[in-house]
């Protein structure tokens, strides 16, 4: 019965628990499973070829455990892999995108800053992404590296954390951004770091809720969604140390959860 297996979701570490929150709260039914490639994090620095190779490793581990659609809970991973994975693979991908087009919609002072790996920002899908979404606002674009190692880390508030944005922030505020796109799923777990940097006028935006809508759509357009109102559980797999994985998991996620060892391939 397809509309009973899980959702399978996948990002380099952690960040991808910042959609996963959202898909839950969007479809509280579904079982989920998740994957933390943390032995891979951070995927922002390394060539688009392997972190296709890895995106194809984790998508086939997530269909062996009987995943229904998959998630990829990463920009960064969705722009090196999301077409390689669509081919290769029969099930709903859904994938991330920054959250370009709201941002341009809604900023006044006609200045947006886009937050991002290298990796997505030079990529080529962002780039038709900005060409389809820009007009009529200026959009600047900041590189982010060790900030995704920052909260793999778990330092989500400390003073090496609180540098590092404030020195990527400043250049866009100073320019006049009063919107910022959190491009990268990881940075929306610095949020409250980041609206106090940023102060009150800015406006944070990312893409977690509604990538949980569409695949509220994908699974309902495909007859995926389950159909118990009973409430889903989660899963959760590690190429990390499951331990330290699963204790920042436990943080992020707000529940006790094991945290398995995901087989090394
Ligand atoms: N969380 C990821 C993203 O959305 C990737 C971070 C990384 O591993 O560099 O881009």
């Amino acid at each position: 019965m397809p509309h009973r297996g899980p959702i399978g979701v996948f990002d380099s570490g952690v960040g991808g628990l910042s959609v996963l929150r959202e898909i839950r709260r969007e479809l509280p039914q579904e079982d989920l499973l998740y994957v933390a490639d943390s032995r891979h994090a951070p995927y922002g620095d390394k060539p688009a070829d392997v972190i296709t190779e890895r995106a194809l490793t984790v998508t086939g581990f997530l269909l062996e455990q009987g995943a229904k659609a998959v998630v990829v809970a990463c920009n960064t991973a969705t722009a090196a892999s999301a077409h390689t994975l669509r081919a290769r693979f029969a099930v709903p991908i859904i994938a991330m995108e920054p959250a370009v087009k709201p941002a341009v919609a809604s900023t006044r002072s006609g200045v947006v800053g886009v937050l991002a790996t290298s990796q997505t920002l030079a990529s080529h899908r962002f780039v038709q992404l900005l060409g389809r979404f820009n007009a009529g606002a200026e959009v600047l674009v900041q590189p982010c590296p060790g900030l995704v190692e920052r909260v793999e880390a778990g330092d989500l508030d400390g003073e090496a954390t609180r540098a590092l944005l404030a020195d990527y922030l400043m250049p866009l505020l100073e320019q006049g951004a009063d919107t910022l796109v959190l491009g990268c799923t990881h940075y929306p777990l610095l949020t409250p770091l980041i609206e106090d940097l940023a102060g009150p006028a800015v406006r944070v935006v990312s893409a977690g809720g509604a990538v949980a809508r569409q695949v509220r759509r994908r699974l309902d357009e495909s007859g995926l969604l389950a159909e118990a109102p009973h409430p889903g559980t989660a899963s959760f797999w590690t190429s990390g140390v499951p331990e330290t994985v699963g204790r920042l998991i436990e943080r992020l996620w707000g529940e006790r959860v094991q945290v398995a060892a995901l087989p090394p391939r």
